[in-house]
């Protein structure tokens, strides 16, 4: 299997223990409602990990896509590149200044990044017709 291969399922991996604070309180909930103060416990330990995995995200974002289309093109995973980006840094700043606004937007281009990874592995080539 080629790097870009291995780093390409290595951000799924990120992808899916980052944002699991959130998604395993929900699934905690459903699935063992009086379950909460277990659930609450896994969900504080697994929050220290979401900005650190943050940060690694976008770093292997950038190898993973540097190795996989070499110079700069438009491609979904360029599209999907520039939405982690401004995820990131959007919860970087929000960290520092806590304006709820930027929260918002933190969380919504976040769902969003996550619905372009699906386009990026389902249809890769999704966006040919406009870098012809
Ligand atoms: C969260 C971000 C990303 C994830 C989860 C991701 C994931 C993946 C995965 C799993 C593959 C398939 C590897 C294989 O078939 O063995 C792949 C392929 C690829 N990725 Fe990404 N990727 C991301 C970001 C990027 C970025 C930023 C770029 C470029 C700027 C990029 C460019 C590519 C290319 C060119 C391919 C090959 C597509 C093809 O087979 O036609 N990816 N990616
Ligand atoms: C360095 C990178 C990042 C930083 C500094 C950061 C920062 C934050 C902060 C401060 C929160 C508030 C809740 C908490 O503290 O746990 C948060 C929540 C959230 N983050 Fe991030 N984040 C980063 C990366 C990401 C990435 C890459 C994603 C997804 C692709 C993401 C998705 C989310 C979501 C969905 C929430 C909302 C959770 C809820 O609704 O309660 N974050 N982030």
């Amino acid at each position: 299997m080629m790097l870009y291969s291995i780093l390409g399922f290595a951000n799924i991996a990120l992808i899916i223990i980052g944002t699991s604070p959130f998604w395993v309180r929900s699934l905690g909930n459903l699935l063992f409602p009086k379950r909460n103060v277990q659930t609450n416990k896994l969900v504080k330990k697994l929050r220290v990990l979401h900005k650190p995995l943050g940060a690694c995200l976008l770093i292997v974002v950038i190898v993973h896509g540097y190795l996989a289309l070499g110079t700069p093109r438009i491609h979904t995973g360029t599209l999907l590149g520039i939405f982690v980006l401004v995820t990131v840094v959007l919860g970087a700043i929000f960290t520092k200044v806590k304006k709820p606004a930027l929260f918002k937007w933190h969380r919504l281009i976040a769902v969003l990044s996550v619905l372009l990874v699906i386009l990026h592995l389902l249809a890769p080539n999704a966006l040919r017709f406009i870098s012809g």
